[in-house]
């Protein structure tokens, strides 16, 4: 076990009960929950292998591989939906060769999607790193990867 997830584990009892927030401490210091990491906290937490990996995809908040270097962010609000934000996801993903959630090989680019980024009337938004990309269309989306 490396240090960071003893430090971890140091501000927990190593309770059932505390799994989730145990998940989420481990998360924010990896920035995603490495395989390795889960089997720890399954000894630690006493439970089997299974809940944890359960419990841990069940949330949308866990992440199973790395963040990347550029963090893209899809808005599929409401006002964003309503103005093809489905369509903006799958150029992007198609762009990319990765799906929500994941992170291209090289590491580049992590692909999420959120609820909401707070610019409903320039829908719809991508945020990329903190910067928003506003009124985009599925046409719009390779001048985001232009200096690629
Ligand atoms: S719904 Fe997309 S910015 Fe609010």
């Amino acid at each position: 076990m490396d240090s960071t997830l003893k430090n971890v584990f140091d501000s927990f009892q190593g309770k059932k009960e505390e799994l989730i927030p145990i998940l989420q401490k481990v998360q924010e210091r990896y920035g995603y929950l490495p395989e390795d990491a889960m089997l720890e906290v399954s000894r630690f937490a006493r439970v089997p292998e299974s809940t944890v990996y359960g419990v841990a995809t069940f949330y949308a908040q866990f992440r199973f591989t790395p963040i990347g270097e550029n963090r893209i962010m899809v808005c599929r609000g409401t006002a964003c939906h309503v103005k093809g934000s489905v369509g903006i996801l799958e150029e992007i993903e198609r762009k990319l060769g990765i799906k929500e959630g994941e992170t291209t090989p090289d590491g580049r680019y992590s692909l999420e999607t959120v609820a909401c980024i707070g610019c409903c009337s320039l829908a719809p938004c991508v945020m990329i790193n903190k910067k928003v990309h506003a009124n985009l269309t599925p046409q719009k989306v390779a001048k985001l990867f232009k200096k690629d």
